[in-house]
């Protein structure tokens, strides 16, 4: 039995240490190249799996040899594959820098990621599993099908909008939880999102706009939920941040795999803040994802 089902992108990570992100013109040098297991979608798989979820991916590598490594990560982390395509493109890549404060900047090369289509969504619809794990690193037609399909099957909808873009509003209906950070947030709303009112009064926004559960995550001022006329924040941990990647689909993971144990919406989210915080004292994307028992030896200390 299939828990979670995640749509969405594989990549592989081409990242780099730099002491800061160069200007325009500028080169400056950085440490050896890493190639790191990555995408959005996957990072998302590895979370949830690591956090004991029975997890299964839908996407499409390339036919270079980053297709074959990135399927190996998933596997080697319990992630059913079985409907992880391989077509003649390239497979996705990041190209990331991450300065010496551990933030990142990133530049996505879709390849393969690019043409996960509605057919392959139907490719898995044998599977009904509880929740379905999307977001934009795929085309957003895809997802909006993806996301009418969970719903005719009865699976819940965690749609993460990232990166952010605009998308349609029947897929804000459609999910059961929409988890944007502040960037996503005023992308979707075209209003400044900079602290907890802002926040607040953007998510409230998206409320109108038909979404049902909003859960905006705010680094180290941990998350906002807004749902219905309920507002909570929930405080994160401090911790010393060495790469901020993947910190939101730790985050996604984490927050998944409470909801299917049964947790509350803020009792998982205050889980899903642990899984993120502990995400970022690592560095790289799938290496840094927190295991379950990690993550309550973490929160219990
Ligand atoms: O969320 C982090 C991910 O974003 C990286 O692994 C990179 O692949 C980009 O998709």
């Amino acid at each position: 039995m299939t828990d979670v089902l995640v749509i969405g992108s594989l990549n592989a990570d081409l990242v780099v240490r730099a002491p800061y992100f160069p200007k325009p013109g500028e080169t400056i040098s950085g440490d050896d190249l890493q190639i790191i297991p990555g995408g959005k979608g996957a990072n998302q798989a590895v979370a949830a799996a690591r956090q004991g979820a029975s997890v299964a991916m839908l996407g499409r590598v390339g036919s270079d040899s980053f297709g074959p490594f990135l399927l190996d990560s998933l596997k080697s982390n319990q992630v059913d594959v079985t409907h992880v395509r391989a077509d003649d493109s390239a497979t996705g890549t990041a190209t990331i820098i991450v300065d010496g404060n551990g933030q990142n900047s990133i530049v996505l090369s879709a390849g393969a990621n690019g043409k996960v289509s509605p057919a392959d969504v139907d490719s898995a619809s044998a599977l009904r599993p509880k929740l379905i794990l999307l977001q934009l690193e795929i085309p957003i037609p895809t997802v909006l099908y993806a996301a009418q399909r969970a719903r005719q099957n009865g699976s819940r909808v965690i749609l993460n909008p990232a990166p952010a873009k605009s998308i349609p509003d029947e897929l804000i209906f459609l999910a059961d939880f929409i988890i944007p950070n502040e960037t996503e947030l005023s992308l979707l709303t075209g209003m400044e999102v900079k602290n907890i009112p802002s926040a607040e009064k953007a998510a409230k926004v998206m409320l109108t706009r038909g979404a049902k559960n909003v859960i905006v995550t705010l680094g180290s001022k941990g998350a906002l939920v807004v749902s219905g006329t309920q507002m909570t924040q929930v405080d994160t941990y401090k911790v010393e941040v060495v790469d901020t990647t993947a910190a939101g689909d730790a985050f996604i993971g984490g927050f998944a795999s409470a909801l299917l144990r049964g947790l509350e919406i803020e009792k998982a989210v205050k889980y899903a803040n642990a899984c993120g915080a502990l995400a970022t004292t690592k560095f790289g994307a799938q290496p840094s994802l927190p295991t379950r028992e990690e993550t309550e030896t973490f929160i219990s200390s």
